[in-house]
């Protein structure tokens, strides 16, 4: 019989009251923008996992062959008896590497706001290592929230693995880094995945893979508006533009309005003029050392970063400060 798996819920109510006020604010601002986060529906999930599989996104292959690499060098940094945080799940590949390397393992604490895939992959892990306490939390990452009780009094070590990171404007990657250094305590061990800095050619072509599947991503996010606030997007007069914003060193993604439209949105009358574009996501991309200037500014020192022979990827291990500065964001 499968372990029994709860999942702690923080707060109770994120994905219905927070949606709607989001959408609403961030459609009636200028320019328009909706939070990435909430691309992730049942089947924003099941599209990001068809992106992961694009020959044109080399993001997760790259990483999972470092993962893979070093998993013996990166398992020998945890401590023993240590719970493993994963901040922002999704699926559990990733943590699978970690957690067959790391044997001495006593926990294993997922965090993801999409609950029906963080649940179904924390059951599976609970199935396959039997030996460890998994405890899910239905939380957004990147905002505080609680350890669950049973993982309470144990070291504990971070993984923020598929450059999710890169998702969150450089204050908030900032403000994310502290407060997770606040939760995993002094001395302790984050292992972060990061995105690098390249060709804009290979970038573009990660953002807009020959297939679609990021196209269909970016406007399922309209499609989810329509069924949980009723709205009346029509996605044919929407296109997905993605680019590489050089000066800011992150890709883009919009929803362009193909024509002056006007779209009831929960009550709400949203204006479109032609051209007008609905700004759904940014993944920032860093240099080793711009993300190490990242981690130190939020009090985590540099430990060693793995990178693939392209320079595509760097999994980086950071260090919580023992005696972190005093600002407190
Ligand atoms: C989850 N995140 C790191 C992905 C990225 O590459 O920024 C989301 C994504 N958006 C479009 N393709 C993939």
């Amino acid at each position: 019989m499968a372990p029994a798996t709860f999942a702690v819920r923080v707060p109770p109510d994120i994905p219905r009251t927070g949606f709607a006020r989001d959408v609403i604010a961030g459609l009636t601002a200028t320019p328009k923008r909706i939070p990435p986060k909430y691309f992730y529906d049942e089947t924003g999930c099941r599209l990001f996992e068809q992106i992961t599989q694009q020959p044109e996104y080399y993001l997760t292959r790259t990483e999972i062959a470092l993962l893979e690499a070093h998993a013996a060098e990166i398992a020998a940094l945890l401590p023993p008896g240590a719970a493993l945080i994963e901040f922002g799940m999704g699926n559990s590949v990733k943590g699978r590497i970690l957690l067959r390397a790391a044997t001495r393992l006593a926990a294993y604490v997922p965090v993801d706001i999409a609950e029906k895939t963080l649940m179904r992959e924390a059951e599976s892990v609970a199935r396959d290592f039997p030996h460890l306490t998994v405890a899910p939390v239905v939380a957004d990452f990147a905002m505080a929230f609680e350890l669950p009780a049973a993982v309470r009094g144990l070291p504990l070590a971070g993984f923020f693995p598929g450059s999710t990171i890169g998702n969150l404007e450089p204050h908030e990657a900032c403000a994310f880094l502290r407060r997770a250094g606040r939760l995993l305590g002094p001395g302790a061990i984050l292992i972060v995945g990061v995105d690098l800095i390249k060709d804009a050619s290979i970038l573009n072509a990660a953002y807009n893979d020959a297939a679609g599947v990021t196209a269909a991503f970016n406007l399922n996010l309209l499609q989810r508006i329509n069924r949980e606030l009723g709205a009346n997007f029509r996605l044919e007069c929407f296109e997905h533009h993605a680019f590489f914003n050089r000066q800011l060193n992150r890709v883009e993604m919009h929803l362009a309005s193909l024509k002056r439209q006007k779209v009831r949105v929960d009550g709400e009358t949203i204006d479109f003029r032609a051209g007008e574009t609905i700004h759904t996501e940014n993944s920032y991309k860093y240099t080793l050392d711009s993300f190490r200037a990242l981690a130190r500014g939020a009090d985590w020192k540099p430990l060693t970063a793995w990178t693939d022979e392209r320079g595509y990827f760097a999994v980086h291990a950071l260090q919580r400060e023992e005696s972190p500065s005093v600002a407190a964001h």
